[in-house]
């Protein structure tokens, strides 16, 4: 039953419904971790800082330990685990940034990690801003977009040249194609 000290909330989380009895002073990225069991949101500065704990929220990328869960009524959330299902998994492709699966493979083999902690949200930052730009980026650019995700590993040369070879390299040879059909 719900208890007095607990609000119903009901939401889609990676295309699927949920309900849940939230406290009114747990974030999104608490619940999200504790609740709904995925743990690949993570938390980092707890402040809004670091970029860590980013999802996408009715299609815009958001930090989600800024947000108080009570406010994901009948929202549509998207974590790491939905977005990189690629198309052949079972759930289904109604996900946001389908780019994702692509860049996760760019990054492994860029060596675009090390320990892990930055790379969901970074993940889900670098589709955003590959998606957003059309393929109209250059490395001043990546490292404009992603200011807001800190990386304390990697240097971020592997990410940078990940995000190119998805969106730029393909971009370009896409276009190359078009141009002698
Ligand atoms: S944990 Fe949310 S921005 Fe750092
Ligand atoms: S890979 Fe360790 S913080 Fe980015």
């Amino acid at each position: 039953m719900n208890s007095p000290t607990t609000h119903r909330v009901s939401l889609s989380v990676n295309g699927r419904r949920i309900e849940l009895d939230i406290e009114p002073r747990s974030t999104l990225a608490n619940v999200l971790r504790e609740k709904c069991g995925l743990t690949g949101t993570k938390l980092g500065c707890e402040q809004g800082s670091c970029g860590a704990c980013t999802v996408v929220y009715n299609g815009q990328q958001i930090r989600s330990c800024l947000m108080f869960a009570v406010q994901a009524d009948d929202v549509d959330v998207w974590t790491i685990e939905g977005l990189a299902q690629t198309s052949t998994d079972q759930i289904s492709r109604s996900a946001p940034l389908p780019s994702l699966p692509d860049l996760a493979q760019a990054f492994k083999r860029n060596h675009a990690l090390q320990c892990g902690f930055c790379t969901p949200g970074m993940l889900i930052a670098s589709a955003c801003l590959g998606q957003a730009s059309g393929g109209d980026l250059d490395d001043e650019k990546i490292r404009e977009g992603l200011s807001g995700n800190i990386c304390r590993c990697t240097g971020y040369q592997g990410i940078i040249e990940s995000i190119t070879e998805v969106f730029i390299t393909e971009t370009s040879d896409l276009k190359a194609m078009a141009t002698k059909q």
